[in-house]
Order: C-alpha cells, then structure tokens, then sequence
C-alpha cells in the first residue's frame, strides 16, 4: 500500500492552506468536538475559505456512536455536501475516527484529511486508515479501512491538552519504540514531558509515526506484522475493560503502559526479554502513570478479559512479545499459568 501522505509541522495553519490550496473541492466541511472547536480551530481558521463549514460533535469517546455519525451525515447532506466536498476533521482519535467513517460512506466516499489535536490522535488514531464507532457496548465493532488523503500532524495543538491526555498519547510512542529500536526509547525516556520542548516533541513524534507507517504500509489490514502494534494492548485491554467495569475507568494509554509492563514480563519468560529493561520500564511507568491497582481475585475476570480480545484465533489469546527492543515476535501463545505469573511479577514491581 502507497505510504500515506504526513505532514509535521510547527505551523499548521501554513500548512494546511498550502494543502487545500492543491486540492480541487466544492465546500469544506470541518468536524470537531466542543473541545477542540474552542481550543484548536482558531489555529487554523485563517486558512479556510469563508464557505467553510463547521459541524460540532460532543467530545469524549461515549458520542463514538452512530447516532453521532448519523447527525455528521445529516449535516452534510443539508449543507449540500457533493462527491467533490472536502472533509477535515480537526480533533483526538474519537474525531477522526467516526469521521473518518464519515467521510468514508458519505455518497461512498469523500475526501478528508485528519488533524490530530491529541497525542494519542498524532502518534495512533489518525494515521493508519482504521476508522469506525462504538456500537451495541463494544469498541471499534463498526468500522473501515479508509486512509485520509493528508494527516497534518503538529504539538501546536498540544498545549491546551489535559496533562493526563499527553500521557496517554506518549504512552504508544514508548510502545513504537519498543517494537523497533532502542535509541529512540531512550530518547523518550530522557525526555521531560512535563515541561515539553515542543519542538523536540515534533521531533520525537515524527520518529514515531514513521514506525507505525512502515508497519502499517507492510500490513494494512493487519494480516502479519501489523500485530506488532498490538504490543502492551492484550492486558492493556483486559485492565481498561475492568476498570469499567468497575468503574473507575483509566485513560487507554495509561492502561496500555501498564499491559505493556506485563507483556514485557511474558516476553522475558518465553524470549529472554531483558529483566533489567522490564525494571527500568516498570519505574518509570510507576513514576509517571502510578499503579493500576488489583489483586489475585481479579486474575481470573482478566484473563476472561484477554480471551475476548478481537486479534485472538481458534481460541488462543494472541500476544505480541518482544525478544529484545526492536525485535517484536507475534501471534504468540501463552499458558494461563504464566499470565498469571506475571501479574505476580507486575504487583511486585508496582509495590501492590
Ligand atoms: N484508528 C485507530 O487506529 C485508533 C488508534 C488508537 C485509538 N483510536 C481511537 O481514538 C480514541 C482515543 O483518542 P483520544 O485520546 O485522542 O480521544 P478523544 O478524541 O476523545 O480526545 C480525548 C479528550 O481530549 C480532548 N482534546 C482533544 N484535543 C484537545 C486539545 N488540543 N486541547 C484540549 N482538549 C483536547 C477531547 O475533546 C477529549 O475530551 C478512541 O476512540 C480510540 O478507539 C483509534
Ligand atoms: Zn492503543
């Protein structure tokens, strides 16, 4: 599959003017949530054309919903959106995800272009081409492979973010590097994320993304070694749906550093993982995401969790481990025993 096209960029307003400004359209239609509606289209206002169109959705992730998707769709039709109409969708994963579908349907197709307001949006959600809504209680269960025409990637819009969302977001950068290469994760790791250099953050970033788009270019729908980035995400999932459920829900990406930690446990056993990489990692995850509480009650409800898990097969639950930094082995199968033998491991290292 042809690499999608990214742009990083310290002035997005520049360059999304010189993107449209090469792009044959009708009218443009912009989406945002409430939240970045106030926070990040003034960045780049000054660079659409007075016709454009704004259409606002409620933020958070409970609006990824077809109802949401049907009032997208309403507005366009109304507003006399064509085949030739532009779409941009100016938000966090939740908005260019369902817009992203959006745009895919709409009269079987119409251009967009992502602008990733969050971390987890730039690094994740907004390149890659999967887009879709919640539906019937469960994540993502509508949804297509559709990629954006242009993804405009910036940390302009970043200052605004909740500390807690950056965190979120860097998270899956640390998951990018593990999978591929040890110096960029050391990077990361030096980093001070909470004084950013902005800059610098675009720097890292851009590494980051790179690592996604090669796999994803390799794998597009996810047939190989596209479950390389599934890394930290079998428990990472198992945790986010229990704290649900018990409602006290973490931020993905938080739950992702914490399944990572697990996995990497996994990885040791069955690959030779370093110990001493797991204790680094763990320490710093401690420091700067706390501690997913539970206890051995909860080991059996998460490994229920695990097995529900869309990538298993015939099954297996399907981990992605690593043998070493940059070096990650997929569609690996681990005994129950073991799982549970690393949330002992996990509780230790997390002082639980
Ligand atoms: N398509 C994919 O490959 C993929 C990958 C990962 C995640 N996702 C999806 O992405 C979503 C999670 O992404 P997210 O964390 O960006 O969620 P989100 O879009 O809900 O954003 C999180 C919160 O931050 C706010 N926000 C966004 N940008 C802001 C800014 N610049 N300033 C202030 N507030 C801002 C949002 O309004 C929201 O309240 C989920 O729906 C997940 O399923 C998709
Ligand atoms: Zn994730």
């Amino acid at each position: 599959m042809e690499s999608q096209r990214i742009i990083f960029t310290s002035d997005p307003g520049r360059a999304l003017a010189e993107l449209i400004g090469g792009i044959a359209f009708d009218t443009l239609f912009v989406l945002c949530d409430t939240h970045t509606r106030e926070m990040s289209f003034p960045h780049i206002v000054e660079s659409l054309p007075p016709s454009a169109r704004v259409i606002v959705i409620d933020a958070g992730d409970t609006h990824k919903t077809l109802q949401t998707l049907a009032s997208v769709w309403a507005e366009l039709s109304q507003h006399g959106a064509t085949r030739k109409s532009l779409m941009l969708n100016l938000g966090g994963g939740m908005v260019t995800d369902l817009g992203g579908f959006a745009a895919a349907c709409f009269k079987r197709g119409i251009r967009f272009i992502n602008i990733p307001t969050s971390l987890l949006g730039a690094v994740d959600a907004a390149v890659g081409g999967k887009t879709g809504v919640n539906f019937n209680g469960l994540k993502n269960e509508i949804g297509a492979f559709c990629p954006a025409d242009a993804v405009v990637v910036s940390t302009r819009f970043l200052h605004t973010l909740p500390h807690e969302e950056l965190l979120s977001g860097y998270a899956e950068m640390l998951k990018h590097a593990l999978i591929d290469n040890a110096e960029t994760y050391r990077s990361l790791l030096d980093f001070d994320l909470s004084a950013p250099d902005w800059d610098r953050l675009l720097v890292l970033l851009k590494e980051s993304v790179q690592v996604k788009q090669r796999i994803v270019a390799e794998d597009p729908f996810e047939k190989g070694i596209r479950k390389a980035l599934n890394l930290g995400h079998t428990v990472g999932h198992a945790f986010e749906s229990l704290s649900h459920r018990q409602e006290r829900p973490v931020p993905h990406g938080y739950a992702v550093a914490w399944g990572t930690v697990c996995e990497l446990l996994l990885s040791h056993h069955y690959l030779k993982f370093p110990s001493e990489t797991i204790t680094q990692l763990a320490a710093y995850i401690y420091r700067h995401y706390g501690a997913f509480p539970f206890t051995c009650k909860d080991y059996e409800t998460l490994y229920e969790l695990m097995t529900h898990d869309k990538k298993n097969e015939a099954g297996h639950i399907n981990f992605t481990l690593l043998k070493a930094i940059g070096a990650p082995v997929i569609d690996q199968h681990v005994d129950k025993e073991q799982v549970f033998v690393a949330f002992d491991l996990y509780r230790d290292l997390f002082k639980l």
